[in-house]
């Protein structure tokens, strides 16, 4: 038995609507057969099928068929985010994880091009790690409201203020940003390699929430000084309304939240970690027989347990949709292989990927 997606009774928030092709998608290179089996594989991939019928996966067939095509004949090595879209995800991508693993993956790829389905930072992150090869955005404009909450003359200021301090940001920051940073963390690893770092004082950028969850979690051992920044996803959740599902769906529930959520909503909840070791968890609770699961985070995490489960699981879709993260569609995706516009190739001053590669750099050596 597979997983069924449930609306948190007291929110009502369904999955986003499924992002079909804005217009027909030229098919005049494959066959019916070729398109039927593609959107056979899609739908069996993506596990939701009343959400994303055939019709729905034989429009979108053309596009997925194309793109791997192009990927294939130009060696492409395309890295999409647990936040995209499942048609991007199970239709197109080599690689989905977190923003850790993904980074990773960009170093290590052995392919000269990156298409990078997600976010600005994350795209950048990858020229950073890999300046050498050609990295691809198909959305420029796909911000976070975390990363474009800080400058890099906000953080001058605060090493003007606090000196001698050292600097940790969250991955969700620019390549200038990270320039003036000591070393950047993820969700997986921001409390390992915060507790690494020398001295009785700390400064972290930008995000306020899991801030709060280091001063809690480093409370005398370390001080540490917070920026204002938010995710304006998580932000949404509140403790009250945490408890309010609680109540309503019964105490077999196991609620699942990402840092990046306030305080008030971590302490209801049983586990927190990266959108990565969020869906580990929710499919180990689903092998062990304990299927009542509520994901407080993007609707993208929900989307995966969905199509990844083989067992058993009522996942509470209390989830929040990032807007930034689904601003990519597979039309912009296969514009992008095609004909990068200028504004798709990342470029980042030499000087300012020296410096972010050396934050970068000090990131995995203290992650590991
Ligand atoms: P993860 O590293 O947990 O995937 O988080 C990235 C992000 O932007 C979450 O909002
Ligand atoms: Fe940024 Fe939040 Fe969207 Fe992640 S979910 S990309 S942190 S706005």
């Amino acid at each position: 038995m597979k997983a069924v997606a449930h609306d948190a009774k007291s929110m009502g928030l369904p999955l986003p609507a499924i992002p079909l092709p804005r217009s027909e998608a030229d098919s005049s290179r494959y066959t019916d057969e070729e398109i039927l089996a593609e959107a056979r594989r899609l739908q069996e991939a993506i596990q939701q099928n009343q959400r994303w019928p055939i019709s729905a996966c034989l429009s979108i067939a053309p596009l997925t068929l194309e793109i791997n095509r192009l990927k294939k004949e130009n060696d492409v090595f395309l890295i999409a985010h647990t936040y995209q879209t499942p048609d991007i995800i199970y239709g197109v991508a080599d690689e989905v994880a977190d923003s850790y693993t993904l980074s990773k993956a960009a170093r290590d790829a052995p392919q000269q091009t990156i298409l990078f389905s997600s976010v600005r930072f994350m795209a950048e992150t990858a020229k950073i790690v890999s300046p050498d090869k050609t990295v691809i955005h198909p959305s420029p404009e796909a911000g976070c409201s975390l990363s474009d909450g800080i400058t890099a003359q906000d953080v001058r200021d605060l090493r003007e203020q606090y000196p001698g301090v050292p600097v940790a940001c969250y991955i969700n920051t620019t390549a200038a940003v990270k320039a003036e940073c000591d070393v950047s963390v993820t969700s997986s690893n921001y409390l390992r390699i915060c507790e690494r770092l020398p001295g009785e004082r700390l400064i972290f950028v930008p995000d306020r929430f899991m801030g709060a969850h280091l001063q809690k979690a480093l409370e005398g051992k370390k001080e540490v000084i917070v920026f204002d920044g938010e995710c304006e996803v998580h932000a949404v959740f509140t403790g009250d309304k945490v408890r309010k599902w609680k109540k309503e769906i019964g105490s077999e529930l196991s609620v699942l939240a990402h840092p990046e959520c306030g305080a008030d909503v971590l302490e209801e909840a049983d586990y927190v970690g990266s959108s990565e070791k969020l869906i580990q968890e929710a499919l180990r609770l689903g092998s062990e027989n304990r299927p009542d699961v509520m994901l407080i985070t993007e609707c993208g995490t929900a989307e995966r347990v969905l199509a990844e489960s083989d067992n058993e699981l009522n996942l509470y879709g209390a989830c929040v949709m990032c807007r930034h993260m689904k601003a990519t569609q597979l039309e912009d995706i296969l514009q992008a292989l095609r004909n990068p516009r200028e504004d798709q190739i990342i470029e980042i001053e030499p000087e300012i990927i020296e410096l972010a590669q050396r934050n970068l750099d000090e990131m995995f050596r203290l992650a590991e």
